[in-house]
């Protein structure tokens, strides 16, 4: 059974512990997950994008997802969507059966615009109705991912769309969001920082002071891959072209962790390593013409990705805690308490 993320992240702020989101497009990363997750011994939050769904679609995705708790019954697994663009993508993906829905209402439907505050309450509140009915957990967005250093792509200091810790109460009392993305400087992909980031451009004071004024609110950084040399440079060894580029340094997570985070998204460490174990037996063994050749080390090279955060984040050996409360529990659950 796959259980709402609401109990995984409740599980976490009681152990004071944060839980890797995974990015998945198809079977070797699901794979990848669990076996990472079977290794430490980790509750998952599985995460599929809109661009994901339209790659494997959804019939696929669930049924893979399904499979998962079958062969690991043992991990609390959550299927959740990432970056739902509008009230249709998040009940398309309820009615599928995901078991959490983001609705990223910082943005507007073209996933690119700025929205406004009322927009975002909005529509938020919407996906927060019908999610709350059939038991599934709504992750919100306040404030709007982007690099600082880069004046967030067009101009200005980049500070104007770091989450404003008042606007984000009022956001959460206004629509009833079980967890909330906060932005704080990170960006998604390989290019956050041209250097190692410090405070300038990663706001973790702000982190905190969004945790001191909202402390029972679960805390989502996305952008958080750490965008590690070591992959870098295997990519670039064989053939790859990057740039020099930082990611967010997991001490900085560990401290998010330690103060409000739950929920930590990673995706690009995860393309590094699968994109740098494929080019290396391209390179090395340019007669191979077998998928299972590259497929099997590039999905062992996410294994270690992902187990190696699973223990940086200290969802390790928590995957035993806890029995999955059926949505229908938590549907009654949000019932008992509507949304003032
Ligand atoms: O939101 C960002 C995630 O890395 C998913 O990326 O939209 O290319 O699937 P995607
Ligand atoms: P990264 O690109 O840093 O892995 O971020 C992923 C993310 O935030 C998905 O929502
Ligand atoms: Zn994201």
């Amino acid at each position: 059974m796959l259980l709402s993320m609401r109990q995984v992240l409740d599980e976490a702020a009681k152990g004071g512990y944060g839980v890797g989101a995974f990015n998945v497009n198809n079977l070797e990363q699901i794979q990848a997950i669990m076996e990472a997750a079977r290794a430490t011994k980790s509750p998952v939050i599985i995460q599929a994008s809109r661009g994901a769904r339209a790659y494997a679609n959804d019939r696929f995705l669930y049924h893979i997802m399904i499979a998962a708790t079958e062969i690991y019954p043992e991990i609390p697994t959550v299927l959740h969507l990432d970056h739902g663009n509008g009230f249709d993508t998040c009940k398309s993906a309820i009615d599928t059966g995901f078991t959490s829905v983001m609705m990223d209402g910082s943005l507007m439907p073209d996933g690119k615009t700025p929205s406004t505050f009322e927009y975002n309450v909005d529509v938020t509140r919407k996906v927060v109705e019908a999610a709350h009915a059939k038991g599934v957990t709504v992750e919100g967005e306040i404030g709007v991912l982007g690099g600082i250093e880069d004046g967030h792509g067009a101009g200005g200091t980049g500070l104007e769309h770091v989450t404003d810790p008042e606007q984000a109460a009022k956001f959460v009392e206004a629509t009833g969001v079980d967890a909330l993305a906060i932005a704080i400087g990170t960006s998604h992909g390989a290019y956050k920082f041209s250097r190692k980031p410090d405070g300038a451009v990663l706001k973790m004071d702000r982190l905190i002071e969004i945790h001191n004024r909202l402390p029972k609110v679960h805390l989502v950084m996305h952008g958080s891959s750490s965008v590690p040399q070591d992959l870098q440079d295997i990519i670039n060894k064989y053939g790859g072209k990057l740039r020099p580029t930082w990611g967010v340094p997991v001490e900085e997570i560990q401290l998010g962790i330690r103060n409000g985070v739950r929920k930590i998204n990673v995706d690009t460490d995860n393309r590094l390593a699968i994109t740098g174990a494929i080019r290396k037996v391209f390179f090395e063994t340019p007669e191979k013409f077998d998928p299972r050749d590259y497929m099997k080390p590039a999905r062992e090279a996410m294994q270690k990705v992902v187990a190696l955060r699973m223990t940086q984040f200290g969802q390790a050996g928590h995957a035993g805690d806890y029995a999955a409360l059926p949505l229908a529990a938590m549907a009654e659950r949000y019932a008992a308490q509507p949304v003032a």
